[in-house]
């Protein structure tokens, strides 16, 4: 299969471009390296990319950069990672998440269908269930109070791609992914910042009490359902949760099973709570358990572990 990546070079797309050359597909890599985080990490992360995969640097609101990507290659599917990520940073730039994250998705898309392609796969998340009450999250509950501008732009982005579904032809799968965690992990997440303040015999700065919990989910697993997503994308509109789908964690939790990983104690300091942020994360993985055959393998304190070793090692 060929296929155009957007975000190769951030955490998740990443290891998905490694994962498909792996198996013998040809990828093709779009990344504008974005500040939100130093660009030698998303260096690092594609050090095991380099050279199986091309990788163009151009942002996705180039209408000429991206045109030139997607004329030279007959793509089987595009797979949508790049965007601007982050509940809190998303509170201090509306207008900025909203342009690359539903206008850049918006061209992707209709440029990729211009060139015939018929298959997307797009980058969604748990966020978009926002204030929602009903535990856990289904694929079929409305979904329509986002608590933040990056909640809304991501399923802005999902309602028009739903309608290009209809309008232009396009097949596309939507997946919502819920807070995902491993090797990589973007540096301003909780458990790597936690992990790196601990090391480091720093204060932690936990927002609210601590037990505000989530669906943590391990990239590994992420990576499998959407490697199951992009091998069914059909005709139509789908939509699933890629969460862990057990009991979700707390964030207290998350800062005990680090200090037992790390060996080192936890210094934490409790401020309060950040609007924008959702209480509760469940997923709901029983439409991505029957369609994909999506099944999340990797356990919270298993996979901080692995996060762990592999913060050690770099
Ligand atoms: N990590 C999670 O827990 C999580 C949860 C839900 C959804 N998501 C979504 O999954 C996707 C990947 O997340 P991630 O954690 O790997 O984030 P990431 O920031 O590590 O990766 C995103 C990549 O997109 C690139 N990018 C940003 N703006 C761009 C632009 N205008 N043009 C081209 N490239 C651009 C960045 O340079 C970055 O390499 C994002 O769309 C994110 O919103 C992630």
């Amino acid at each position: 299969m060929k296929l155009l990546v957007t975000g190769i070079a951030g955490f998740i797309g990443s290891h998905l471009a490694e994962r498909l050359l792996d198996r013998g597909d040809t990828v093709v890599g779009l990344d504008s390296f974005d500040p939100f985080y130093a660009r030698s990490i998303k260096e690092r992360n594609l050090a095991r990319v380099r050279g199986r995969a091309h990788v163009v640097e151009a942002d996705l609101l180039d209408e000429a950069a991206v045109a030139e990507v997607l004329s030279a290659t007959d793509f089987d599917v595009v797979v949508h990672l790049a965007g601007l990520a982050g509940v809190r940073p998303s509170l201090g730039a509306p207008a900025r998440y909203q342009r690359v994250n539903v206008e850049g998705t918006t061209r992707l898309a209709e440029l990729a269908r211009a060139r015939g392609v018929r298959r997307f796969v797009f980058a969604s998340s748990s966020s978009v269930y926002g204030a929602s009450k009903r535990l856990p999250f289904a694929e079929d509950d409305r979904a329509d109070e986002p608590m933040s501008p990056y909640a809304a732009s991501k399923r802005a982005a999902e309602l028009v791609l739903r309608a290009l579904v209809h309008t232009h032809g396009l097949g596309v799968t939507s997946l919502r992914y819920f807070t995902v965690y491993g090797p990589r992990q973007r540096p301003e997440m909780a458990i790597h910042a936690f992990c790196r303040a601990i090391d480091r015999g720093e204060t932690i700065e936990l927002y609210g009490t601590g037990a505000a919990s989530r669906d943590y989910t391990y990239v590994d697993d992420v990576i499998d359902g959407t490697l199951r997503a992009i091998d069914r994308v059909g005709d139509g509109y789908r939509v699933y949760n890629l969460g862990a789908g057990g009991t979700p964690t707390t964030l207290n939790e998350v800062v005990a099973l680090l200090a037992e990983a790390l060996g080192k104690p936890a210094r934490v300091h409790r401020g309060p709570a950040i609007v924008g942020d959702v209480e509760h994360t469940i997923a709901d993985i029983r439409a991505a358990k029957a369609a994909l055959g999506y099944e999340p393998r990797t356990g919270i304190r298993e996979g901080i572990r692995k996060f762990v070793d592999w913060y050690s090692r770099t």
